[in-house]
């Protein structure tokens, strides 16, 4: 374990913050399916690796993960990784980072065989091998055949099974784990080199430095910055909150999934699964909707695109329900034993949160935050860019993001259900495997800036003794509405102009927050407020990004850019990604850098992927 030092940095009260001080290769923050499959393959390799995270490592959000896993394995159809690249370019609208899509669509079968022989009990078929199931956007033969079976899956519960494994096969290899330990800030060198990382061990109260050659950001995404989210109350984009702190752009925020099938009122997620099985939706006229709107993929259309659809039945008064304020998904007509064997998670998530019995009644159902497309700019091993448009690929040195947290950019405007576990466990992959090719093992470990770490733990302390008069949950309730309000599904230049002055007016509550309570061990009132702190950097940068990008890609639906054969999209003008900046008083700076159009590999012709008209 680590050591305390004669180091410490002045509390209020005249209390000061001793530190624990540690030295690693290299340390993890996040224990998710990113944070674990890095901190997996960095152990492997030898390399002293460090695992920071505030929850237990199981309770991440990748256990909430339920339908599966994209690879083109080909065990129940023809596949081929060059048609889930090309599913995957499609399915990004034109703005994901070709090297990153092929890198992904290359690697998912081995990655996929890897937590296999790992563990990672999946379903199966027949004869033995893994189960695969239908899902939205993925389709056989460019996009031209029928929807193809690519998503690997253990019933409904692939990511618990993925996490449960990936935990013990890290234990195995001897990483350290820092559990419930709340990363507060990066430590930057005076020359722009992240040299580890502040947490406060939330059990203890006691604070501590990490030293690292490399600082791995997997802390998840940001739904929380929503009022309704399937993401769990955890997702509050911390890494994306201290990337914005040590000056670091975020790329591409204004990009955020709204998953079609939340439960309505409570938000948790009904898995895509449940459409691959068969289940489709009705509006309240009873219509299978879908078939009008995309006549070859229907109720498997892309995400975007679904959502899209329901809320346009919804708005045009064919909603089900006393408001007509959602839709149907009918599973009632599917066999019994299939519900029971594939999808028991949501039958049980149905009858508790909607009070449905599935094999019966249809679940009531609502477009829901479900992902956050942007993030942390890396390139496809993982590594961050601290870019502009006039060094568009230039590194920060010492860091990596993984996971949600990261933007490779591999899932450009829109994100295909399952790529999300495969990027996990992909770039988590090619983290370690850099992190082994750039990490000199035998050079010191970088010594700890000793005034950044007080400047760190100013922040904190003044954010414990805050005294305003506006507490916690009130601003982030505001923001949450705000965010719901002014960019959702469907956006204007009006709705996305509100968005950002009332972002701006709320950002001034910063300076006025209320904590109650002032102790260090387990303090829920401050652990929500550093949350807040890093929501805010990431709401305000959704709305600004979204205000200024004047097309419609992906889930950035603009109603005033919607017309053209492109459906709004502007390829010449806007097929780049936005970097966004937020400096401490709020003030936004944007800028932009070309998306990646070159292949990294032979094995598809550059004309299978060029951009054209997205239709399901
Ligand atoms: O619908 C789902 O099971 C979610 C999967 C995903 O977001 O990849």
């Amino acid at each position: 374990m680590g050591q305390t030092n004669g180091h410490a940095a002045p509390g209020q009260n005249g209390r000061a913050y001793e530190f624990v001080d540690h030295a690693f290769d290299v340390v993890v923050v996040g224990a998710g399916g990113a944070g674990l499959r890095a901190t997996l393959g960095m152990a492997e390799q030898g390399l002293k690796t460090a695992c920071i995270t505030k929850v237990f490592p199981t309770r991440s959000h990748t256990v909430a993960a339920q339908g599966g896993i994209a690879a083109s394995l080909r065990n129940m159809t023809p596949d081929s990784w060059q048609w889930h690249m090309y599913d995957t370019v499609k399915g990004s609208d034109w703005l994901g980072d070709v090297d990153a899509m092929q890198y992904l669509a290359m690697e998912a079968p081995k990655a996929v065989y890897e937590l296999e022989h790992y563990g990672v009990p999946f379903s199966r078929t027949e004869d033995g091998r893994i189960y695969q199931r239908p899902f939205g956007g993925h389709m056989q033969n460019f996009g031209e055949g029928p929807p193809v079976q690519r998503t690997c899956a253990a019933a409904d519960r692939t990511g618990h099974a993925i996490l449960h494994t990936l935990y013990g096969q890290s234990l195995k290899n001897n990483a350290e784990f820092f559990i419930e330990y709340f990363a507060i800030d990066l430590i930057m060198s005076d020359d722009g080199q992240c040299t580890g990382v502040i947490a406060w061990n939330l059990d203890d109260g006691t604070i501590h430095r990490f030293a690292a050659k490399m600082v791995v950001l997997a802390t998840g995404g940001y739904g929380r910055s929503y009022f309704s989210a399937t993401s769990a109350h955890t997702c509050t984009g911390d890494g994306n909150g201290m990337i914005a702190r040590a000056g670091l752009p975020l790329q591409d925020m204004e990009f955020v999934q709204f998953h079609p099938t939340g439960i309505y009122g409570a938000g948790c997620l009904i898995t895509e699964g449940a459409r691959g099985e068969g289940g489709y939706l009705v509006n309240g006229e009873g219509e299978r909707f879908m078939e009008r709107y995309a006549p070859s993929a229907k109720d498997l259309a892309s995400r975007d695109v679904v959502s899209r659809c329901m809320t346009m039945e919804i708005r045009e008064g064919r909603g089900v329900g006393k408001n007509k304020d959602h839709i149907y998904l009918h599973l009632d007509h599917l066999d019994p034993a299939v519900l029971h064997e594939r999808l028991p998670g949501i039958s049980e998530s149905a009858k508790i949160f909607a009070g449905v019995d599935v094999t019966r009644e249809p679940i009531p159902v609502l477009p829901t935050v479900h992902y956050n497309m942007g993030g942390i700019p890396t390139n496809y091993w993982g590594e961050v860019l601290n870019a502009n448009s006039e060094n568009p690929e230039r590194l920060a040195p010492g860091l990596m993001a993984v996971g949600e947290a990261g933007c490779a950019s591999v899932h450009g405007a829109n994100r295909l259900g399952s790529n999300s576990l495969i990027d996990l466990v992909v770039f988590g992959r090619a983290a370690a495997i850099r992190a082994g090719q750039i990490i000199d093992r035998d050079s010191a470990i970088p010594s700890i800036n000793e005034a950044q770490s007080e400047r760190i733990m100013d922040r904190f302390d003044r954010l414990r003794h805050a005294n305003g008069s506006s507490p916690t949950a009130e601003v982030r309730g505001t923001m949450q509405r705000i965010m719901q309000e002014d960019a959702a599904v469907f956006r204007t230049q009006e709705s996305l102009e509100s968005g950002c002055k009332r972002m701006s007016q709320l950002w001034g509550a910063l300076g006025d927050l209320k904590v109650t309570d002032r102790s260090m061990i387990w303090n829920s009132d401050l652990v929500e407020t550093l949350e807040l702190e890093n929501l805010m950097a990431c709401s305000i940068t959704t709305v600004y990004g979204a205000e200024a990008r004047k097309e419609s890609r992906g889930a950035h639906a603009r109603e005033d850019y919607k017309d053209g054969p492109l459906g709004g999209r502007d390829d010449e003008n806007w097929r780049k990604h936005t970097l966004a900046w937020v400096d401490d008083s709020g003030g936004i700076k944007l800028d932009y850098r070309p998306v990646h159009t070159e292949l990294i590999a032979e094995g598809i012709a550059m004309e299978k992927i060029a951009p054209k008209a997205r239709v399901y």
